[in-house]
């Protein structure tokens, strides 16, 4: 089956977290050497990612690269693997590589027990030479998972943020969005967190339920609220073909409402709605906006890396599903959602000896540098500075994409200011529009082209 292609007019085309997206990444013919990968890549300021590709769930909404549960000895294996994998990476990497941020996501790290956590933190700090307690470190975990023991080492080994999936205060909700838990189970979790004393508290919520409305997601954002996080994540929900609401009812009728399926544009229009309740309703509380996702409050600290550049430094991903980026290639593994063909890839990686070359991936060729510089501070509510590019590229965006940029502008996306490539308020509320308008027909077509699996 291939990916059903949003209509041309929804505001949720694609979340653009990456650029370009893994499902543009293609089997690499030549297999290169990370040695040759990483020879003349600037290694100062690197940022480490680890995946962990398990969970006690398979949530509704998710087509992230995990699989549930773990039979015995498999997170042992995978342990094993990842330390492989480490000892290539850093190998290929120069005697002076520096780590400036990292990062443990999933799935659900915390999936992993507390002494597999210690070993987790021993291959980031010991086998890759992250420097854990100096650098900032972002763990995602999930309720029923943030166990105190676990938190413990964590919050021991260096975590500067803890990133919760909660989604909703609303056990009907939860039903909905096909996530078991309880609002009871995720207080008991956040009460840990908060004692486990991490400088930043981070919590993922979704609007556009089937069952949601107005008044039970200003239920949730308060419930959020009481906590004081200092960052919280509002997603509007998507459904993908292969999670599990895409099976309930069809990829491209969102999840069906009291039986009923709802029309895409009325649920486009009730997410785009709820989406301004949250913006106004953090804004009101002293947040501020950084994407149309994420909101900081005010004065809190910052999670990420002073000195880490997204746009121009390097990242080391370890694990299944992890991507790593150099200037000229970004790679990866294979990527599935389906379970048998998840199960397939682990359980490739855990016996695969020989880390030393990449094996999917999208070669940075061309104008797609510059694609990713505009997509990845463009939706970003400050902005993109003028002068950045110009001193990167030796040009201005209006020369380089002027039909991109005339699109955005023409749909009242683009705010006027002389020194900054600024969307509107309007423009961030459809960054998931306004950012695959930035994407190469090149990766358009291989996106268009990917089959899900
Ligand atoms: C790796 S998970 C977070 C940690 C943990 N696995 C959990 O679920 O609690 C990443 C986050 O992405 C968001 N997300 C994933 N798939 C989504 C979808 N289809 N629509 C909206 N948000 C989604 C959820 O808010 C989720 O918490
Ligand atoms: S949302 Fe989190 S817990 Fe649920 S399946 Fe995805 S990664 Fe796992």
């Amino acid at each position: 089956m291939t990916t059903v292609p949003p209509r041309h007019d929804s505001p949720y085309q694609s979340y653009v977290y990456a650029y370009p997206h893994k499902t543009a990444y293609r089997p690499l013919p030549h297999r290169p050497a990370l040695r040759d990968l990483w020879a003349g890549e600037a290694q100062h300021a690197l940022s480490l990612y680890l995946h962990i590709p398990f969970c006690e769930v398979r949530c509704g909404f998710c087509n992230l690269f995990t699989r549930i549960g773990s039979p015995e000895g498999l997170t042992t294996a995978y342990l094993d693997a990842l330390e492989r994998q480490a000892g290539a990476a850093r190998a290929a990497l120069d005697e002076g590589a520096r780590f400036a941020v990292a990062a443990f996501g999933g799935g659900t790290p915390t999936y992993l027990t507390a002494a597999e956590l210690e070993r987790l933190c021993d291959i980031a700090d010991r086998r890759m030479g992250a420097d854990l307690r100096a650098i900032p470190l972002s763990v995602e975990a999930s309720p029923a998972t943030a166990t105190a023991d676990r938190l413990e080492v964590l919050a021991a080994r260096g975590t500067t943020r803890l990133s919760l999936g909660v989604q909703s205060f609303v056990d009907a909700e939860a039903r909905s969005a096909v996530r078991p838990q309880k609002r009871a189970e995720v207080e008991a979790a956040l009460g840990r967190i908060r004692a486990a004393g991490f400088p930043v508290l981070n919590i993922d919520l979704i609007y556009g339920i089937g069952g949601q409305t107005e008044a039970s997601w200003l239920h949730s954002l308060d419930a959020a609220l009481a906590w004081q996080p200092e960052e919280l994540y509002l997603y509007p929900l998507y459904v993908r073909p292969l999670t599990g609401l895409a099976r309930r009812g069809r990829p491209e009728d969102g999840p069906p409402e009291g039986g009923r399926q709802e029309s895409l544009s009325a649920w486009d229009a009730r997410r785009l709605a709820l989406y301004r309740t949250g913006r106004d309703h953090l804004l009101a509380h002293g947040y501020e906006q950084v994407s149309m996702r994420m909101f900081r409050r005010a004065a809190s600290p910052h999670a990420g890396a002073s000195e880490y550049a997204c746009q121009t430094d390097g990242m080391v991903g370890l694990g299944c599903g992890a991507r790593s980026y150099t200037s000229r290639l970004h790679y990866s593994f294979d990527y599935a959602v389906n379970a048998a063909e998840v199960r397939g890839i682990i359980d490739d990686y855990v016996a695969t000896d020989d880390f030393r070359r990449a094996e999917v991936g999208h070669a940075m060729t061309g104008d797609e540098p510059r694609r990713r510089h505009l997509v990845q501070s463009l939706l970003q509510a400050e902005g993109m500075p003028l002068a950045e590019y110009r001193a990167r590229f030796g040009s201005s965006p209006a020369e380089d994409f002027p039909v991109e940029l005339a699109e955005l502008s023409a749909r009242g996306w683009l705010a006027d200011d002389p020194e900054h490539l600024l969307l509107t308020p309007e423009g961030l509320a459809h960054s998931d529009a306004a950012g695959p308008m930035l994407f190469s027909p090149e990766v358009q077509a291989l996106m268009a082209d990917y089959e899900a699996k």
